[in-house]
């Protein structure tokens, strides 16, 4: 087989880099190692920046979004039973975008279906070959059969855990990465959300974020210890803590159910650099991860995708490699504001296990400057809503 760009992983990283790529006439395969249905099944983050939300549209996948998302123009921080808000739209002009990463992704891929893109499905054994050169393959496996993709450039949209990162030789490759020592449990629920924006929470016992879906579906975190099990956690010793981190008139409006997905996740910061050796392009979570607290591991994915079709646009239309030589310098630069963001965020909220009263105050007078200054405020909005691409 042949094609232009080959592309590995089907997550939103490389089903946007695809969409983007055949919409503008240059030729993809996207191989997948899990089945369309796993992937759909995955629960993520939901908060899309203004810049996410344009490059959706672009795309020509904005139509259910703009119909079902719920555009959010502020959110909360609360301490010590004290809250305020974050008035995004007034400091930046623009807003957020509340809509399932997994609505994206569907979305992405009914697209890709109505231009009839190629994705494998199922591939076992992904293999990258002769990088440096200008006839890179991409061998694979399927159903027990061994194939082989010719193309011009291989994007790695494979995540965290994929085949690309580590087919950067190591001599080459520098990573950067911070351990938190907690974790998030999450739970979504059939519940209507206990507040119309976000409220992120500082509290003595931990962090706590009241997030939703939907007018009728909630998202909350509690942070936990790293050593907590799931399945130790009732449903009712989940509402239980998260009442108590949350500020009383929500805790107050807390509505409560079943959960129907509950699950811990560690927190890390991750950085690799360089994004790119000879024809290989990393997007996404293959290339960075942060932890969850501002919201940006999607939007990331979403703008190193901007960079990148932008780059092998003007390749292929001109035959000008000079933006996609700079591919790495360019997308980390955006992405090291969003990792030091995601920390700051990290930091500030969160109780760490060595924590003393000196830190509590710290964490405590920086919330209460947010609350009263004008200029904390808008450096807070603006790298929320997301920094210019
Ligand atoms: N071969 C083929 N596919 C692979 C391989 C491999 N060796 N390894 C991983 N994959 C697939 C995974 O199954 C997954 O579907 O690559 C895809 C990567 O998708 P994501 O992990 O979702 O990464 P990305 O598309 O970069 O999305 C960015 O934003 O909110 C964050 O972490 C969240 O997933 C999210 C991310
Ligand atoms: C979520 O809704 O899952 C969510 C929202 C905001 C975050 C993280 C997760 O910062």
């Amino acid at each position: 087989m042949k094609t232009q760009v080959a592309i590995i992983g089907a997550g939103p990283s490389g089903l946007l880099l695809s969409q983007l790529l055949n919409r503008a006439g240059i030729s993809t395969i996207v191989l997948e190692r899990q089945s369309r249905e796993y992937v759909l099944s995955r629960i993520r983050a939901g908060v899309l920046e203004w810049g996410s939300v344009e490059l959706l549209r672009k795309a020509g996948v904005g139509t259910r979004m703009d119909a079902e998302g719920q555009p959010h123009d502020g959110f909360h921080l609360a301490y010590n039973n004290q809250e305020f808000r974050v008035d995004v739209h007034e400091h930046t002009g623009k807003r957020m975008m509340v809509y399932g990463q997994t609505e994206v992704t569907r979305d992405l891929y009914n697209a890709q279906d109505d231009i009839g893109a190629t994705i494998i499905h199922g591939v076992e054994n992904v293999k990258l070959h002769d990088l440096k050169s200008n006839a890179p393959r991409v061998t694979y496996e399927l159903d027990g059969e061994n194939h082989k993709i010719q193309c011009d450039f291989i994007a790695g949209c494979d995540g965290f855990h994929g085949v690309s990162r580590p087919s950067i030789p190591d001599d080459i490759r520098t990573e950067y990465e911070k351990i938190y020592p907690f974790g998030w449990l999450g739970v979504l629920s059939d519940t209507p959300p206990c507040a119309d924006e976000l409220i992120y929470a500082n509290h003595r016992r931990g962090f706590a974020l009241a997030s939703m879906r939907s007018p009728t579906r909630s998202r909350y975190y509690i942070q936990v210890p790293l050593t907590d099990k799931v399945e130790n956690w009732s449903d009712d010793a989940f509402w239980d803590e998260l009442k108590r981190r949350l500020p009383v008139e929500h805790a107050n409006a807390l509505v409560t159910g079943p959960s129907i997905e509950k699950s811990i996740a560690p927190l890390r910061s991750f950085v690799c650099e360089p994004m790119q050796h000879g024809t290989l392009f990393l997007c996404g979570d293959a290339a960075h991860i942060v932890p969850p607290t501002g919201a940006k591991g999607l939007n990331l994915a979403l703008s190193d995708v901007h960079y990148l079709f932008e780059a092998l646009q003007v390749h292929f239309n001109t035959g000008n490699s000079e933006q996609l030589a700079n591919y790495s310098k360019t997308a980390l630069d955006r992405i090291w504001k969003a990792i030091r963001f995601s920390w700051s965020m990290t930091t500030l909220l969160h109780r760490f296990p060595d924590q003393t009263d000196f830190d509590q105050h710290i964490q405590e007078s920086e919330l209460r400057y947010t609350a009263q200054s004008n200029a904390a405020q808008t450096s807070i909005a603006e790298n929320y809503v997301g920094l210019p691409y």
